[in-house]
């Protein structure tokens, strides 16, 4: 039964508001969780309440979304009997009553949800990961880290968004951690002694200017060497190059660096290119979300080769993640709690990926806060392999330090996903 449901205003990473809720259970059972907000967002995400006060934050208060959590969702649920998530969520859903979710805001919705969650878990004294998806065994996932940042989340010259490394040759997520963090000291050490700016971006990779897109993918393999490792075997490279913020409606534009502007095909080439000269097992939003005919191009071409996963496309949207199948656009998603709003929708998502063959990468936000619910989401899955920062910014950490701690509570329970993990990782 549900004793209380209460929400209040707390900031985000980039020190914008953001929405932070509780959920009170009749036997004191206390679950609260903190929504987080992206820069470079989906168009068909689920809808974020921004109160556009222009006094108040720039006009990204969230006083709205507290509110209806205070008054509308609050009323409803509080003394109300609900068993489980999906049925909880349904009323949220229900009470909401959009598609997506534009009357409540998915900044209202999503706290709640997630709140719920740890409130149960609590009620029922098992963890968070055990409380969304109870297993005898887990994979811990693959950590790729976001070491260089372009696009929308640095002020930077890179046109694209996100260089990652992917430690996955390891004996446990201790060691892939370890690995990581090696790797980004040694990028630092580099970049410092190349003259390259250090300073780091939302995600807290390094954002310097560089000579090209490409010198990024350079400086980084010369820092797995560095760091005693090697590119391929023990470490590969992920990349997001959010292409949707490149789209101008009918080509892509380098809108950073060079102001070349590419066909799909030109990029799918450059992609090609890449992926044979690279050690590169995971390309995401290779194409722009406006760009479906490309993004089936870009599935044919290399799909069978490497991972390609969806994050604009389909903005954890089992509806839209169907079209996709039927279609054969990608062959991954990607999973952000806050592009759907309610937790049982993010796993009604993932449930539809397994069945079809996808595989799922678990993604944090641009804008994110302390809350580490997404490390237990990535366990519970089973994804094996998650994206949530660099080695560096508390906000990310947050989450590398509580699937450390996962790990050791699971034991022997717990194995260390290795590239097989990788969609097509034995044909690349
Ligand atoms: P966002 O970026 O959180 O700013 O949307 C993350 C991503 O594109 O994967
Ligand atoms: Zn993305």
């Amino acid at each position: 039964k549900i004793k209380q449901v209460k929400a209040r205003e707390v900031l985000d990473s980039r020190g914008n508001p953001t929405v932070s809720a509780d959920v009170v259970l009749e036997d004191g059972s206390f679950g609260t969780a903190m929504c987080p907000s992206g820069a470079s967002t989906g168009e068909k995400e689920a809808v974020e309440l921004r109160d556009g006060d222009q006094h108040r934050y720039n006009g990204k208060g969230v006083l709205k979304a507290v509110s209806n959590i205070n008054d509308e969702i609050s009323n409803a649920l509080t003394g109300r009997d609900v068993e489980s998530q999906e049925a909880f969520d349904k009323l949220l859903i229900e009470l909401d009553g959009t598609p997506f979710k534009s009357k409540l805001g998915a900044n209202a919705l999503l706290p709640v949800s997630m709140a719920f969650s740890r409130a149960m878990s609590h009620s029922r004294k098992v963890p968070l990961y055990r409380q969304l998806y109870e297993r005898r065994d887990y994979i811990m996932p693959v950590p790729c880290m976001n070491v260089i940042n372009g696009g929308r989340h640095a002020d930077n010259n890179l046109d694209f968004q996100e260089f990652m490394i992917a430690p996955h040759n390891a004996s446990s997520f201790r060691e892939a951690i370890r690995m990581g963090e090696e790797t980004f000291h040694a990028l630092k050490g580099i970049l410092k002694a190349k003259g390259y700016y250090t300073g780091v971006g939302d995600e807290g990779g390094f954002a310097p200017n560089l000579s090209t897109n490409e010198e990024a993918v350079e400086l980084i393999l010369e820092s797995i060497v560095k760091a005693g490792y090697d590119p391929g075997k023990d470490i590969s490279i992920c990349l997001d190059p959010a292409a949707s913020e490149m789209w101008d409606g009918s080509k892509y534009l380098f809108y950073k660096s060079t102001q070349q502007r590419m066909e799909s095909s030109e990029l799918i080439s450059l992609w090609q290119s890449w992926v044979t000269k690279y050690p590169i097992v995971l390309l995401e939003d290779g194409m722009g979300e406006d760009d479906w005919q490309g993004w089936k191009q870009l599935t044919q071409a290399m799909g069978k080769n490497i991972e390609l996963v969806g994050d604009d496309i389909f903005c954890t949207n089992p509806a839209i993640l169907q079209k996709g199948i039927d279609e054969r656009v990608a062959n991954s998603i990607l999973i952000k709690l806050n592009q759907i709003g309610t937790v049982t929708e993010t796993l009604d998502t993932i449930r539809l990926a397994n069945k079809h063959g996808y595989h799922q990468f678990l993604s944090h936000r641009s804008g994110e806060t302390e809350d580490t619910f997404l490390a237990d989401l990535a366990v519970a899955s089973n994804a094996g392999h998650l994206k949530t920062g660099s080695g560096c910014r508390s906000e990310r950490i947050a989450k590398y330090n509580r699937l450390l701690l996962i790990e050791e509570e699971l034991g022997v329970a717990a194995t260390f996903a290795d590239g097989e993990t990788f969609k097509n990782w034995n044909n690349k």
